[in-house]
């Protein structure tokens, strides 16, 4: 049917297409009311309002996004990327695939102040010619767990009491202090890594290790990183965080919108680092370990291409609220490993979208991929399209079938086919290693980075337990002794200070006192 609609009509219709003639009047029995239930405009207009908005996100609530393109180098760092994987969005040099990419906050919800402490997403959705390919990062390289078991108590840990709706940092700390493989990401949240200035001058990481796959079927382990190019990069201070929070609640979707529209486009470098597909022995850290950074001597940062983000979305909620990204949504070329994080992850994205977006959220323009779809799923709320090919015979929607139905694809090249041979347990990885790296990172810290990790660790750490103080300061002395030492110096001088600054109200209050008997008397 024709589409009555042109560029100068600007006539005001209901969702049915009927023009509306009033809409600043409901329509009463006389001018004082009462009003009657045939309002058809009022109703629809007023029902749909109270269904404007969807469950948030449960993580990652708050963000902003934008549009772009990621264009290939060709290569992975001096070889040709087709030896490692055969991904077509790598291949050729200069090859543009449009990409839409949501930064966001973590813990708190889609208001929040964006100068919180706390890691940022970075994810990025890459509309490729077989397909969309999710990488859902962080700005930081790890990540506290490596159990996707733990996710939903860690998150409760983080977020405010259920009963008093107020943060408190003994939560995250009592959660922590009893998951040692958080001490590494505690470093890095707790210095000025926690707080990047902006979404435009932060480094984003895929963390989990992933596979990439050649023509022959061979894998080798890949981690993913965008490295900000001509923008730089900037973390806050704790003071600085404060002075922004105090005028601007919005610094970041801000500071990224202006930029792009006028015209000063930030732009990342997609970095990869690579290891053969294997446990990796020689190594004191497991390369599946999400809690662990590969090291830049060994497993050098090799480019393969960058991404531009040029276009601001046209409206927030069609494009950046109902965007689902998911670990799971990868094309030919690129795999899965064994992390147990990633897999437990692989599960949850899709899961919550169908609950949060509804399950047609992939027939949606911001989520469906830009090439040929067709499926024979159908129905449910809010089908919008068939996913028919223009060639299908309507009436078969399923597969086999002789009588004019969608065909399989033929394969692009051998299958990855890992082997296994071992009994089914719950059980750690054996080369947990959790304090190593994070001692690491600390040495690696400028001074001022470090000053203001003890400082933000001995101000949370001070409204703790000291059972739950002394834990956390084991961890940091395993770490680095002086990394230990200089936080259990901090919180006893805050608890000597804290001490001081009680007696002195109490003498103040017990001198105003006797001040009061004294002239009563
Ligand atoms: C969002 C689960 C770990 C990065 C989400 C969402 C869920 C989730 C349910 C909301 C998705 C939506 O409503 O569309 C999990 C689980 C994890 C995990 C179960 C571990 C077991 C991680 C890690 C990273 C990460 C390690 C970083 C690499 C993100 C990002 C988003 C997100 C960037 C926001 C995506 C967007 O902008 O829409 N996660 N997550 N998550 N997660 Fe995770």
């Amino acid at each position: 049917m024709e589409n009555r609609t042109t560029d100068t009509d600007m006539t005001l219709t209901n969702r049915q297409g009927h023009p509306i003639s009033d809409n600043q009047n409901i329509r009463t029995v006389g001018n004082r009311g009462p009003s009657t239930l045939e309002n058809y405009h009022y109703i629809e207009k007023i029902s749909h309002f109270d269904r404007e908005r969807i469950p948030e996100r449960v993580v990652h609530a708050r963000g902003a996004g934008a549009h772009g393109y990621f264009e290939a180098y060709g290569k992975v760092g001096d070889e040709p990327v087709a030896k490692y994987t055969r991904a077509k969005l790598f291949q050729e040099a200069g090859k543009r695939t449009p990409v839409f990419v949501r930064f966001s906050s973590v813990v708190h919800g889609g208001h929040s102040p964006e100068t919180f402490r706390d890691p940022r997403g970075f994810a990025t959705k890459f509309y490729t010619e077989d397909g969309n390919w999710d990488l859902v990062g962080n700005n930081l390289k790890i990540f506290f767990i490596r159990d996707p078991l733990k996710f939903p108590d860690m998150v409760h840990a983080f977020r405010p009491d259920p009963v008093t709706n107020l943060s408190n940092p003994e939560r995250m700390f009592d959660f922590v202090s009893n998951s040692p493989e958080a001490t590494h990401m505690v470093t890095f949240v707790f210095s000025p890594w926690g707080i990047p200035a902006n979404y435009r001058q932060m480094q984003g990481s895929g963390v989990n290790t992933y596979k990439w796959v050649n023509k022959d079927g061979e894998a080798v382990l890949v981690k993913y990183h965008w490295e900000p190019l001509k923008q730089g990069m900037k973390n806050l201070t704790q003071k600085e965080a404060e002075m922004i929070q105090a005028k601007n609640t919005s610094h970041a979707t801000q500071d990224l919108y202006e930029a792009i529209e006028r015209g000063d486009y930030p732009e990342w470098e997609l970095c990869v680092q690579i290891m053969s597909d294997d446990e990796h022995p020689e190594l004191d850290f497991d390369p599946l370990d999400p809690t662990k950074l590969w090291d830049h001597e060994r497993f050098p940062f090799l480019r393969v291409g960058k991404m531009v983000l040029n276009k601001n979305p046209e409206n927030y909620f069609a494009e950046v609220e109902q965007s689902a990204f998911g670990t799971g949504v990868l094309v030919d070329g690129l795999d899965f490993s064994d992390d147990k994080l990633l897999q437990g992850r692989t599960f949850s994205y899709s899961d919550t979208q169908r609950y949060r977006v509804g399950t047609n959220y992939l027939q949606l323009p911001i989520n469906a991929p830009k090439t040929h779809v067709a499926t024979n799923q159908r129905d449910g709320q809010m089908t919008l399209i068939v996913d028919r090919a223009p060639g299908q015979n309507p009436h078969v929607n399923y597969e086999p079938s002789s009588l004019g139905g969608l065909k399989e694809a033929a394969p692009s090249g051998k299958e990855h086919q890992p082997s296994y041979n071992a009994s089914l347990v719950r059980e750690k990885i054996n080369r947990t290693n959790d304090f190593a790296q994070a001692g690491d990172t600390y040495r690696k810290f400028e001074d001022w980075e470090r000053d203001e990790l003890i400082s933000n660790l001995v101000d949370a750490l001070s409204v703790c337990k000291p059972h739950i103080q002394q834990k956390m300061i084991e961890y940091f002395t395993q770490a680095d002794s002086d990394y230990g030492r200089r936080v259990s110096e901090g919180l006893a001088k805050a608890k000597m200070e804290m001490e001081m600054e009680h007696m002195g109200s109490k003498s103040a209050q017990e001198g105003a006192e006797a001040a009061d008997h004294s002239g009563q008397r």
